[in-house]
């Protein structure tokens, strides 16, 4: 074995340790023969079965084994180790590295060379957009727009599988209530009902099916639903935190959209590195035997995050490697991302009697079958076509497409005095500043695999192509730096920071408003990017304060990955638009909407605190026994001696530059029973000038359960445009999957009694209420 080779090609990986067969293991290399001469008719199933009937111990195992791939700058280069473990038919997949000519390449000596020409499997981390990117996917959620989303995860499925990729690791669909965790930026916020919608329609969009049948078609893309289970609920937000819940919270709030993902067909899921009640999630029966195979029939591969096998060491939940890939393959797992645990130890682990070869056959099924929907077996080269390669990558309409959705991940957090829009006839002079005004590395966000940080349009570049015509100047000073490094942002002294803040002052000094573009760098939130101060740079908020004293209008541009704690410019600036990171087409899109050329649509789908102690903090909470009700209690009740218990801006908040109306809200009876469903139905009258798109959203509450359910939950929503002046009538039907929840006897029933419902603008808006009754039937 050329251990330091391989060292070389992937340095820092576990796999970097070696490879390790025990004689035995490697004895049973005994079997060739044309496995492929069954009937093409054959199932996918005989197929695998004959296929395995080959396959030797290691073989086997090598299936089970993903390696990191290393891209260079002209693409994967085929080198001398991978040859050697592609010979012996070691590598089942590969992931994160690209482009269609390397990976063909890669395929090619892969299939030519081992014993049974199997192809391997290339997996990417391909989250929101591969080259053309797409907002984040915090930013998209609060589109709540459903098909919006499925077009761009397909938009980045076509562009990735023109470059190789036939399996994506996304979407990420931890349900996460706490801003502090790095990784909210990758997910689609708090709420399970949105979470769910989201999840189906991100896997639907990458994977380009109605059916596994059809993974055969061109361009389809297997989808991982991730992270199973519970990551976004680390204790203290701290990346890989500990999470302890109690099985009812874990199935109420974690598990519905990853079940949601399996409705929708998704290939795969993947494990998370987070233990939960004392059981790392990559070691636990309970997880992935009796729920996700068990209970939910999943038929697809689950593979490891990143070493999270080896991690399991370090968690304490296995003495060494070995014990560790026993305890994984023991919980159902499949494949073993960069770990090289199951290639060092399952050899072994069978020969001592620790795990039987059913485990490794069963496992080395399962992502054949892979292989064999995706034809790969036919074509192990579908994917890597140079031609459509090029001729995909970027084109000018995922471009529109990526600007439009960008537009609508946008959400207006404040407009006094009708600040924005900016009008472009009106003669004026709008001083541009901040450090985001010509920032362009940070537009991408995280987990911008392929994006090319250097094209993405910057707000300057934006706001000049759209006022390129208009009879306002800008003008533009930095105001405060921009360090990648948090620690470089704590050590800047108070003269440095006065320094900029002047620069700034002299030049908004002659302008008639001014718009600040501030907010977090991209590497300030994402994977392993947590914070326990989420407020803005402290040399930032020097720049706003000071900038606040010139009395001129003021909008705040934000850029980041999180809800920030902003209850300072709440009150002191004029409009705030939360833009997140915007991707390839930011600026243009942020524009569009100061311009007034795109009216803001979006709502927030995580809440925003009013400071970091009040998290968690999410709209569906418990009322517990004292709530905040002044009529029953003084004091000695759940409150805060020094903020109230309600957020700076409600799950579902967001404004338009049209204003919205709602009356009328009728329920087409108070009462139903099995079987039976109501229709509420609400008048929604866009009261303003301007044509605008609302989220109409509808909320119930069990008000007594056999357990105690949230003072609210979203149970429906819908995007509606409502022209200037017009009136809609949105109607929402309700039966028992509205009001079905776990019961104390741990199944998911509806339960007879009294609900109160409303129909709003966001999950704080009160005015529209009703109620109704859910009643048994005489013979139930
Ligand atoms: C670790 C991350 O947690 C996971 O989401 C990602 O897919 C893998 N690394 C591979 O990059």
């Amino acid at each position: 074995m050329k251990i330091n080779k391989l060292k070389s090609l992937i340095a820092g990986t576990a796999l970097a340790a070696g490879v390790g067969f025990s004689a035995t293991a490697q004895s049973s290399l005994a079997h060739t023969g044309d496995w492929k001469s069954y009937s093409k008719d054959a199932t996918i199933e005989a197929k695998v079965d004959s296929l395995l009937a080959l396959m030797t111990l290691e073989e086997k195992i090598g299936q089970m084994t993903q390696f990191p791939g290393k891209t260079a700058v002209t693409g994967p280069a085929i080198q001398d180790d991978y040859k050697e473990y592609m010979e012996k038919g070691l590598v089942g997949s590969m992931f994160n590295v690209f482009g269609a000519k390397g990976l063909r390449q890669l395929q090619q000596y892969a299939v030519e060379n081992s014993r049974l020409n199997i192809p391997v499997l290339f997996a990417a981390d391909i989250i929101h957009g591969y080259k053309t990117t797409f907002p984040i996917p915090l930013a998209e959620s609060c589109s709540w727009d459903l098909e919006l989303m499925e077009r761009s995860a397909r938009i980045a499925a076509e562009e990735g599988t023109a470059a190789g990729i036939s399996w994506t690791f996304a979407p990420m669909i931890d349900t996460s209530r706490d801003p502090r965790w790095g990784r909210v930026m990758e997910g689609a916020g708090e709420d399970v009902y949105l979470g769910k919608k989201v999840a189906e329609a991100r896997v639907k969009g990458f994977q380009g099916i109605e059916s596994w049948e059809d993974f055969g078609k061109p361009n389809t893309m297997l989808a991982t639903a991730k992270h199973f289970v519970a990551y976004g609920a680390a204790e203290a937000g701290r990346d890989y935190n500990t999470t302890d819940m109690s099985d009812r919270t874990l199935r109420e709030t974690y598990f519905p959209p990853f079940e949601a993902a399996i409705d929708a067909g998704v290939a795969t899921f993947m494990t998370s590195f987070n233990e939960i009640g004392g059981v790392p999630c990559t070691g636990s029966k309970y997880l992935y035997s009796d729920v996700l195979r068990g209970e939910w029939d999943f038929r697809g591969t689950v593979v490891t995050d990143y070493t999270a096998i080896n991690e399991m060491v370090d968690h304490g939940f296995a003495e060494d490697l070995k014990e560790a890939a026993q305890k994984s393959l023991d919980a159902g797992i499949d494949m073993d991302m960069n770990g090289a645990a199951f290639i060092k130890h399952v050899g072994a682990l069978i020969e001592e009697g620790k795990i039987t070869e059913d485990h490794v056959n069963q496992a080395a099924a399962r992502i054949l079958e892979l292989k064999f929907i995706l034809g790969l077996f036919e074509d192990p080269y579908r994917y890597m076509d140079e031609e459509r390669e090029a001729a995909t990558i970027e084109k000018a309409e995922y471009f529109e497409e990526a600007r439009r959705n960008a537009q609508r991940s946008i959400v207006l957090l404040k407009n006094e005095n009708n600040t924005l829009p900016l009008a472009k006839k009106e003669k004026k002079k709008v001083a541009l500043i901040g450090p985001f005004v010509k920032e362009r590395m940070s537009l991408n966000g995280d987990w911008a695999i392929k994006g090319d940080r250097k094209k993405s349009v910057t707000l300057e570049e934006g706001l000049m192509a759209a006022y390129k015509k208009s009879k306002v100047d800008f003008l533009y000073a930095q105001g405060a730096t921009l360090p990648r490094k948090i620690e470089a942002e704590n050590a800047k002294t108070a003269e440095e920071i006065q320094s900029k803040v002047e620069e700034a002052l002299a030049v908004a000094q002659d302008a008639d408003e001014i718009i600040v573009a501030a907010g977090e760098f991209w590497k300030w939130t994402g994977e392993a990017a947590s914070r326990t101060d989420i407020t803005l740079p402290k040399s930032q908020k020097a720049l706003l304060r000071a900038l606040k004293e010139l009395n001129k209008p003021i909008t705040l541009v934000l850029m980041g990955g999180r809800p920030l704690d902003l209850s300072w410019e709440e009150e002191n600036m004029d409009a705030i638009l939360e833009t997140w990171y915007l991707g390839t087409q930011a600026g243009h899109a942020i524009a569009d909407v100061i311009s007034g050329d795109y009216n803001p649509s979006g709502k927030i789908t995580l809440t925003f605190p009013r400071n970091v102690g009040q998290i968690p903090i999410y709209y569906n909470h418990k009322n517990t026994g004292r709530p905040e009700d002044p009529a029953k209690w003084a004091d000695y009740k759940s409150t805060y001696l020094d903020v109230p218990n309600t957020p700076l801006y409600p799950f579902g908040f967001g404004l338009s530059y049209a204003s919205f109306e709602y009356k009328n809200l009728n329920l087409s009876s108070d009462e139903f029973s099995k079987g039976g469903n109501i229709t509420a139905s609400i008048e929604v009258t866009n009261t303003s000038k301007v044509d605008g798109e609302e989220i109409v959203q509808l909320y119930i509450r069990d008000i007594a359960g056999s357990v105690t359910r949230p003072v609210k939950e979203l149970k429906g929503f819908e995007k509606v445009m409502i022209k200037a002046g017009e009136t809609k009538t949105i109607e929402f039907s309700i039966d028992e999957s509205t009001i079905e929840f776990l019961t104390f006897n741990n199944v998911v029933a509806p339960e007879a009694g009294k609900f109160n419902l409303w129909i709003g603008t966001n999950s704080a808006d009160i005015s529209n209420a009703a109620s109704f009754r859910y009643v048994e039937n005489a013979n139930n």
